[in-house]
């Protein structure tokens, strides 16, 4: 029995060390860890249980019959993060550089099928050279089966990729389909065809960090969702989102015990609006005082600075926090702001998680860029996906709040459900200067009539009040009790039922 005893660990100890100590080693130079260190930081300590550790490839090709490592460059299994079930794969980069095969694939597909009937999270840590090119038209079936599972657990349960070395080929797209993606500076990539294919295909030459580094998925393409230093960093980071998200669609968000006052007081939120209209402020600020213990995680950062999402806890209860930020283009919509927020709002749609959202936004930006590049659609889909959202959706509007963009953000209209404004709300189909110059058109030679005219629709439409008068907002509120009154209006809606007609899916302006 000892000797069967010891048989086992001594198979284990194989199988964990992967493709063996130099490649480890080479790992470790390149600054990344390995993907069993990886998952032991991610998990709660001792938790992890493996699955289909002593799985091998069966392929006969090229030799690959004498080249066997025990787990196929994969590690999968579940275990927990602060007590709550998540399942998870890692890639070996030290096993044939992560690359996937008929039976790497099969190992990826079991952890998505548990997850996806257990109702839990699923996180892929990616670092791999896309299909195992040996195995040719298996490696790609496999992918398409890992892809189909992706796209039936969307919506169902939260699905997070963290790409922490290559990513290339077949390894982009199942990422892609799934809810976030967060990179590790200088260290991971991602693109659908690298360096050497772009330099014959375009004759462009550019770096692989060029191509598809951190710097560019998380500023410039939107591919990513976040970015972060290092291995440790970003594990640590991954801990703190899935303690926002809950465990699928049918699951309460998480209750966290709240060391917050849920009456607390910001006398500093009063003079956040500064007096002259054009002058810009951190709506940042804003969302910090209004979380619990200002803890915000924000989607995001790095793209469409103009609009910021990202998730917070209100009373202990996660929130999705969407904002225009008048700090970046004067916090105006254009296409890119309106894809990262529609999809925000839209992922806390599935996952019944509260929209508390804050606007002063100017309008839709103007322009040929913009037009050319199919405002009219990007615009249509945030406005989409807030007036499909069912979940409690409460509004602050603390100045701006013109034109369609009005509409747009939360309103009332879009089945808002609280939807309050700070006095300094301007609530109003433009601007006052832009109003005055096309209902005077015939005054634009007199400059005092101009200045009086102006003054006359800043004080009759430049308010709140007009739109409280028709019921648009439900009440003017003091800015420095916002909290309160976020606090108050969710703990109203907490059993808030609401159901869409029923269709086999929306057709979402893509
Ligand atoms: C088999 C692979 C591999 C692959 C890497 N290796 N990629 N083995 N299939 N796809 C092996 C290498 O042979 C090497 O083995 C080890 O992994 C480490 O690779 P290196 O090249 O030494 O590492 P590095 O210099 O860091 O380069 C990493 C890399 C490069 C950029 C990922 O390996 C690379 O370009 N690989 C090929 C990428 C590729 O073209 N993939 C196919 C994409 S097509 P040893 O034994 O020396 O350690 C695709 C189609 C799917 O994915 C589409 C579905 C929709």
């Amino acid at each position: 029995m000892t000797d069967i005893l010891g048989e086992l660990e001594a198979r284990r100890d194989v199988a964990r060390l992967g493709g063996g100590e130099r490649r480890i080693e080479a790992q470790h130079k390149r600054g990344k860890l390995t993907a069993r260190e990886r998952v032991a930081l991610l998990l709660d300590d001792g938790s992890f249980e493996e699955f289909d550790m002593f799985v091998e490839h069966r392929c006969t090709d090229f030799g690959m019959q004498d080249q066997k490592i025990p787990g196929d460059g994969v590690v999968t299994g579940w275990g927990t993060i602060n007590g709550r079930v998540v399942y998870l794969f890692a890639k070996d980069f030290t096993v044939f550089g992560g690359s996937l095969s008929e039976t790497h694939a099969q190992k990826i597909t079991k952890v998505q099928d548990m997850a996806l009937k257990n109702r839990a999270p699923v996180i892929g840590v990616f670092d791999a050279g896309g299909a195992r090119i040996q195995e040719g038209v298996a490696a790609l079936g496999g992918y398409g089966e890992v892809f189909q599972r992706n796209v039936l657990a969307s919506g169902v349960i939260p699905q997070i990729s963290v790409i922490m070395g290559p990513c290339a080929g077949g390894d982009v797209y199942s990422p892609a389909m799934t809810d976030f993606i967060f990179m590790v500076r200088d260290t991971s990539y991602m693109f659908v065809t690298g360096p050497d294919v772009v330099k014959t295909v375009t004759n462009e030459t550019v770096t692989a960090e060029q191509l598809g580094g951190a710097s560019v998925h998380a500023t410039k393409s939107s591919i990513a969702d976040g970015a972060y230093d290092n291995d440790v960093e970003a594990l640590l980071q991954m801990r703190r989102l899935v303690d926002f998200l809950p465990s699928s669609n049918t699951a309460d968000v998480p209750q966290l015990p709240s060391f917050d006052d849920d009456g607390r007081v910001e006398a500093s939120l009063d003079t956040l609006v500064p007096t002259n209209p054009n002058q810009p402020y951190d709506m940042k600020e804003l969302i910090r005082k209004v979380a619990d213990e200002g803890d915000f995680f924000e989607i995001q950062e790095g793209f469409a600075k103009n609009i910021i999402v990202g998730f917070g806890r209100v009373s202990g209860s996660t929130v999705g926090f969407i904002a225009n930020q008048p700090m970046a283009l004067a916090g105006v919509l254009d296409s890119d702001a309106s894809r990262k927020a529609a999809r925000f709002v839209r992922f806390c749609d599935c996952f019944g998680i509260p929209l508390v959202t804050f606007v002063d936004v100017p309008g839709f930006l103007p322009g040929t860029a913009q037009e050319y590049g199919g405002l009219i659609k990007h615009g249509a889909k945030l406005l989409f996906a807030y007036a499909e959202a069912t979940v409690p959706k409460v509004t602050v509007i603390t100045r701006k709040a013109y034109g369609g963009a009005y509409d747009v953000m939360s309103s009332k209209h879009l089945r808002g459900d609280m939807n309050y404004a700070w006095p300094s709300a301007e609530i109003a189909v433009m601007g006052a200067k832009g109003a005055v110059e096309i209902i005077h058109r015939q005054s634009l030679d007199n400059p005092e009539e101009i200045e009086k005219r102006t003054k006359e629709y800043e004080d009759r439409f430049c308010s709140p009040f007009v739109a409280a008068e028709r019921g648009y907002i439900d009440e003017v509120i003091m800015p420095h009790s916002t909290r309160k009154r976020i606090v108050r209006a969710l703990f109203m809606l907490r059993n808030k039922e609401l159901q869409n007609p029923w269709k086999k899916h929306d057709n979402i302006p893509l």
